[in-house]
């Protein structure tokens, strides 16, 4: 079967591939993959930046983001044939460690857990893989290819707990949220943000198009200056973009009692200057948070889904903006303007 394969660490080395169909020894569910979504990480991968193959071998099968149907499945199980499903992106490391033994993989403490497509496990970019019941999710079958969205959200799902959970320290009745970044993620934030009641603001650099029509048409605003701009006081902010200025103005213009939760994964080697001291007592003086947050585990994928199937499908469509043959996957590369969300259809549904 033909997968999408690359040497992590080697800048252009995707390629269409010929691989053994998936072992039985991976699961006993056997998937079909119709979409892969690509994303930041990927990007990353193929510019041979990011990326780790399995054990004892060079290539890597990518693509994290998945959608697919269950064409195999043991009788009596909760998944059965027919399904659509989409496969958790992380296991658990070896060890295991405290949180990875109670299934928090996305709280890993010692760093050997293994991410499918992206870190020492095959990702789900081929035409089918084998898989074990506990590690896939089911979508709402009347989402379709728009499933391909529940990775991402999962990834939303768990920085919106974080948010809630560290709110909930103290009385917490937040009104109003401010999101930096239109992508995906950002959006998809936006997204939960809305159906959680909340106010929410969203910041990003196009002046025009897609993003900022999507961020209205949730019922949200859309912003592109300083988070002080475009909100007072927001009780949380989600940081999607990972870009410096960015993550400082959040900081520093969070409400009182306010979470930070940072989503964006920065490239290091920037510097930029901040008053430490005025920030440290800002922070102090107002009991402000500030949250990293990665990955999901199995209770952020069925948020996430709870999410997308309450979606407006009509906006869920426009997100996923551009759909690509796999073997035309490079075109998925290719950045265009109004790109939002650009998945490799493997099987077309
Ligand atoms: C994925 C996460 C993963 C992270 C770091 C992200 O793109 O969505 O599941 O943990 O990359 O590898």
């Amino acid at each position: 079967m033909k997968a999408l394969t690359v040497i992590p660490l080697q800048k252009d080395s995707a390629e269409l591939s010929d691989v053994a169909e998936p072992p039985e020894s991976d699961g006993p569910l056997l998937v079909e993959t119709l979409a892969v979504g690509i994303c930041g990480t990927d990007i990353e991968i193929l510019s041979g930046e990011y990326g780790w193959p399995p054990p004892g071998r060079e290539r890597l099968v990518l693509g994290h983001e998945s959608l697919g149907r269950v064409l195999e499945a043991p009788a009596g199980g909760a998944v059965t044939k027919g399904d659509l499903v989409v496969g958790i992106v992380r296991r658990p490391d070896p060890v295991p460690c405290s949180n990875c033994a109670v299934l928090e993989w996305d709280f890993c403490r010692n760093g050997q857990y293994t991410e499918r497509g992206i870190k020492e496990h095959d990702g789900y970019l081929s035409e089918r893989y084998r898989i074990t019941p506990d590690f896939v999710v089911k979508v709402d079958p009347t989402l379709g290819v728009l499933g391909v969205l529940l990775e991402p959200t999962s990834v939303v799902a768990k920085a919106w707990e974080q948010v809630q959970r560290i709110g909930s320290r103290a009385h917490w009745a937040p009104t109003k949220a401010v999101i930096t970044g239109a992508g995906p993620i950002g959006l998809l934030a936006a997204l939960m943000g809305i159906q959680l009641g909340l106010e929410i603001h969203v910041i990003d650099q196009m002046q025009s198009g897609l993003k900022p029509d999507l961020v209205r048409a949730l019922g949200a605003e859309y912003h592109t200056g300083a988070v002080v701009d475009a909100c007072s006081d927001p009780d949380a902010i989600i940081e999607c973009t990972g870009v410096s200025e960015l993550v400082l103005d959040a900081m520093e213009h969070v409400g009182p009692n306010g979470v930070v939760c940072l989503t964006g994964v920065s490239s290091g080697g920037r510097t930029v200057s901040v008053d430490e001291g005025s920030l440290n007592r800002t922070m102090v003086l107002s009991n402000e948070a500030v949250v990293g947050s990665v990955n999901a585990n199995r209770r952020h994928y069925e948020a996430g889904a709870d999410a997308l199937a309450k979606a407006d499908r009509d906006w869920l469509a426009k997100l996923v903006s551009r759909k690509v043959p796999l073997d035309q996957w490079q075109q998925a590369l290719e950045r265009q303007p109004d790109d939002v969300k650009v998945v490799v259809e493997v099987n077309p549904s």
